[in-house]
C-alpha cells in the first residue's frame, strides 16, 4: 500500500494494520469535496507568495484536471483519499505536486472535506423533505372533507379528517427542515488550514480558503477545528429524528393497508409479492424504512460512544464516523423519496374510513359538549354521557336511550352531532379539523419560499 509518511521508518506496516487502517473505498465518496479543498488551499498558498505563482497555477490546473478526469483514475492502493489525490497530483503535474502539501495536514483536510460533503448532502435531503410535504399538502388539500377514525392509545377516540392527519406529518417535516438549516449553519465554518492541531508557521490566509469553499468564515481555533465531530453527530441525531417520523408514518401505512382496516391500498409500485401466498401484497418498503430507522439510532449512539472521553487533538478514532453518516445519509434520502411515492400513489378507501369513524360512540365527547355549552358543568356532562356509553356496550346509542340522557329539548341536536362528518368539521377551534384551511394556506406559503424559514 502506498503511503504519505514513511521517512522515520525502517520497516514496512503489516499487512493488516494497512487493511485495518485504511479508509480510501469510503473516502471516495467525498473525492470531489477533497480535490475542491486543494484548490482552494493552492490559490491561497500562490496568492500568500508561499508558494511560487506558477507553482500553485500548476498544482490547481492538476487538480482541476483531476475533477474533469474523476475519481475512476485516482489510485486505491492507497490508506487514503487525500493519499490517492496527492499521488494521482504526482502523475499528472510531476514533482511540483509535492508542494500541494505546504502549511496543511491530513486532520484537517479530512475535518474539511467531511463538512463540505455533508453541507451538500443536507442540502440535498432538504429538497426531498420539501417534495414529501408537498406530497403531503396536496392529500391534505384532496381530503380535507374526508373523515377517519382519530385514535388515542390506539383506540378510536373522535373523527378528524384525513386533511388533519396528513397536515400532521407535514409539519414534522418542516421542524425537520429548520433543523438541518440551524446544523448546517453551525457547522458551515472552515477547518482548513489549522494543520494538524496547532496552525502553523507559515502566513496562510484561512479567511480566504473558507470564503472560496462557501464557508462563513474559519473555525476560531485549531485544536477545536482537527478535534470536533459534533457536526457529525448533529447530522446522525437529525437523520435518527426524520427516519422517526418517517417510522411512524410507515407504520401506519402497514396497519392502515391491512385486511382488517383497509383504509388503504398501496400502488403496485411500492408492494412485493410472496412466493407463496398469490393473494399477498407486502407492504415491504414501509417495513424496511420501520426497520432500518434502527439502525439510524444506532449510528447516532454507536458514533456517541466513540466520541465519548476522546481527549483533544486529532484521533485516528473518528476516521469512523463517515460509514455511519453516509449509511443515515442515504437512508434518510432514501426513505423520504420511498414515502413520497408511497403517500403520492395510495388509495384511501374513504367509505371505509368513514364508516369506522361511525363505528363505536366516537361523538361521545360532542354530547357532553353540548351539554357542557348550555350550562351544565362538563364534569356532571361527562358522567352522563358515559352512562350512555355504557348502555350502549360499544355501539352508538339509540335515539331512545339519548332521549332519557338529554332530555326533550336537547335530542334533536344531540342525534344530530352523533353525525362523524359534522363532529370533525365543528371542531374549527385553531388546529382542529374544521380550521384546516388555515393551516393549508400557511403551508402553501412556507413550501413556495425557498429553505424552510420557521418551524411553523
Ligand atoms: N483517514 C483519516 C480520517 O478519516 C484522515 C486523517 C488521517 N490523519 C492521521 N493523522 N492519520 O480521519
Amino acid at each position: 500500500m502506498r503511503k504519505l509518511w514513511g521517512g522515520a521508518f525502517d520497516g514496512d506496516s503489516d499487512d493488516l494494520v494497512d487493511r485495518f487502517g485504511q479508509s480510501i473505498q469510503t473516502d471516495l465518496r467525498f473525492w470531489h469535496q477533497d480535490v475542491a479543498g486543494s484548490i482552494a488551499h493552492a490559490r491561497m498558498l500562490g496568492e500568500t507568495g508561499i508558494l511560487a505563482k506558477s507553482d500553485a497555477r500548476r498544482l490547481v490546473e492538476g487538480l482541476e484536471q483531476i475533477l474533469t478526469e474523476g475519481p475512476s483514475k485516482l489510485p486505491q492502493d492507497v490508506e487514503d483519499i487525500h493519499t490517492a489525490v496527492e499521488l494521482r497530483l504526482g502523475e499528472v503535474i510531476g514533482d511540483v505536486a509535492g508542494k500541494l502539501h505546504t502549511a496543511r495536514s491530513r486532520n484537517d483536510q479530512v475535518a474539511t472535506d467531511t463538512r463540505l460533503y455533508l453541507r451538500a448532502r443536507l442540502g440535498e435531503i432538504g429538497g426531498r423533505l420539501k417534495k414529501l410535504q408537498q406530497v403531503l399538502l396536496e392529500s391534505a388539500r384532496r381530503h380535507r372533507r374526508a373523515v377517519m377514525p382519530g385514535y388515542t392509545h390506539q383506540q378510536p377516540a373522535q373523527p378528524i379528517t384525513l386533511g388533519l392527519h396528513q397536515m400532521a406529518h407535514f409539519w414534522a417535516f418542516q421542524r425537520h427542515g429548520r433543523r438541518i438549516e440551524w446544523i448546517t449553519e453551525w457547522f458551515n465554518f472552515c477547518p482548513l488550514g489549522s494543520a494538524a492541531l496547532a496552525g502553523t508557521w507559515f502566513p496562510i490566509d484561512r479567511h480566504a480558503t473558507a470564503r472560496e469553499l462557501g464557508f462563513s468564515g474559519p473555525v476560531p481555533n485549531a485544536l477545536d477545528a482537527t478535534s470536533d465531530r459534533s457536526f457529525v453527530l448533529d447530522a446522525l441525531h437529525v437523520s435518527a429524528l426524520v427516519m422517526l417520523d418517517l417510522s411512524r408514518i410507515a407504520q401506519e401505512l402497514i396497519l392502515w393497508s391491512g385486511a382488517e382496516s383497509g383504509f388503504v391500498r398501496l400502488a403496485d409500485n411500492v408492494t412485493t409479492g410472496s412466493s407463496i401466498m398469490p393473494q399477498k401484497r407486502n407492504p415491504d418498503m414501509a417495513e424496511l424504512i420501520r426497520g432500518r430507522t434502527g439502525r439510524a439510532i444506532g449510528n447516532w449512539t454507536g458514533f456517541a460512544a466513540t466520541m465519548k472521553a476522546l481527549p483533544l487533538g486529532y484521533n485516528r478514532d473518528t476516521q469512523d464516523d463517515k460509514p455511519g453518516l453516509f449509511e443515515s445519509l442515504d437512508l434518510v434520502a432514501d426513505s423520504l423519496r420511498l414515502t413520497s411515492i408511497m403517500l403520492e400513489t395510495a388509495e384511501w378507501n374513504l367509505p371505509r374510513m368513514r364508516k369506522a369513524a361511525a363505528a363505536g360512540f366516537s361523538t361521545a365527547t360532542d354530547l357532553a359538549d353540548l351539554l357542557a355549552s348550555r350550562g351544565m358543568p362538563f364534569r356532571e356532562a361527562h358522567e352522563i354521557v358515559g352512562r350512555l356509553a355504557k348502555s350502549a356496550a360499544g355501539g352508538t346509542p339509540r335515539r331512545e336511550a339519548v332521549l332519557e340522557a338529554v332530555g326533550p329539548d336537547l335530542v334533536d341536536e344531540a342525534m344530530a352531532r352523533l353525525d362523524p362528518v359534522r363532529s370533525a368539521m365543528a371542531r374549527s377551534s385553531f388546529g382542529g379539523p374544521g380550521d384546516l384551511g388555515r393551516q393549508l394556506r400557511r403551508a402553501a406559503i412556507l413550501l413556495r419560499r425557498p429553505g424552510f424559514g420557521s418551524a411553523v
